[in-house]
C-alpha cells in the first residue's frame, strides 16, 4: 500500500541548519494550520503560537538554555508553543501534539525544523528557559512555554531512516513481553 506520509515519515528529521532563504509565506500559513488543526483532549485547544522573526530575539531564545537551543540563532521563524494549565490538564499533550503536526507539515513542504525543549530546562546561569522565554516574549506567566520549531530552509541533508534500524522489539503484541536476549 503506498502512502505519501508513510515514506515521508521515513525521511523525516531534525533539521538544525538553515539557509538564510526566507520561508514562504504561503508554507508559514501551512504550518501554523497545521498546529490549529491538531487534535486535543477534550478539544481544548489550550495552546498559543508566538512566531518570532526578529533576529535579535531569535539570538535571545537561543541563549534560553544550557544546550541544545543554538539551532534558534539560525533560523529563519521561531514558533513558541505555550499552553494553558488552567484550561487543560494535559496541556503538556496537547502542545506536544501540535508542535508536531507543524514540524510534519514543515517537513512536508520542504522546510527543516527542530524541536526545542523548554519546559523543565534551564540556561546557563540555571533560570528556568521559560522563564526567560516568558520575559523575552511577554507571555503572561499563567502559560507555560513548552517548546519552540525552529524552522528555515534546509542546509543540511541527512539520510532516511533505514526500515531494518526500527525497533520491532518496542513492539508487544496482546500484552507485554520483555525482549528476547540476542543469541
Ligand atoms: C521532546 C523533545 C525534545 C527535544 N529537544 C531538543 C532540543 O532541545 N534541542 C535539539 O536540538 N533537538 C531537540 N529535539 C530533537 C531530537 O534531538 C531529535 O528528534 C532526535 O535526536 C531524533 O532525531 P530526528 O528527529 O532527526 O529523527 C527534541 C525532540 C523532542 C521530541
Amino acid at each position: 500500500m503506498d502512502s505519501q506520509l508513510h515514506d515521508m515519515l521515513f525521511e523525516r528529521h531534525s533539521i538544525r541548519k538553515y539557509t538564510s532563504q526566507p520561508i514562504d509565506p504561503d508554507a508559514v500559513k501551512q504550518i501554523l494550520e497545521a498546529g490549529l488543526l491538531a487534535p486535543s483532549s477534550k478539544s481544548a485547544r489550550p495552546w498559543q503560537f508566538i512566531v518570532v522573526e526578529d533576529r535579535t530575539k531569535l539570538e535571545a531564545l537561543a541563549k534560553s538554555k544550557k544546550v541544545g537551543s543554538r539551532p534558534l540563532a539560525g533560523c529563519a521563524m521561531a514558533i513558541v508553543v505555550v499552553a494553558d494549565p488552567e484550561k487543560s490538564d494535559v496541556f503538556i499533550e496537547d502542545a506536544s501534539v501540535a508542535a508536531t503536526m507543524m514540524h510534519l507539515q514543515a517537513c512536508a513542504l520542504g522546510v527543516g525544523s527542530c524541536w526545542i525543549q523548554i519546559r523543565n530546562r534551564f540556561d546557563a546561569t540555571d533560570e528556568p528557559s521559560a522563564n526567560i522565554v516568558r520575559s523575552l516574549l511577554d507571555i503572561p506567566y499563567t502559560l507555560e512555554p513548552v517548546c519552540i520549531l525552529a524552522c528555515g530552509m534546509p542546509d543540511e541533508q541527512r539520510r532516511p531512516v533505514d526500515p531494518e534500524k526500527l525497533e520491532w522489539q518496542k513492539v508487544h503484541i496482546g500484552s507485554w513481553k520483555a525482549a528476547q536476549q540476542e543469541s
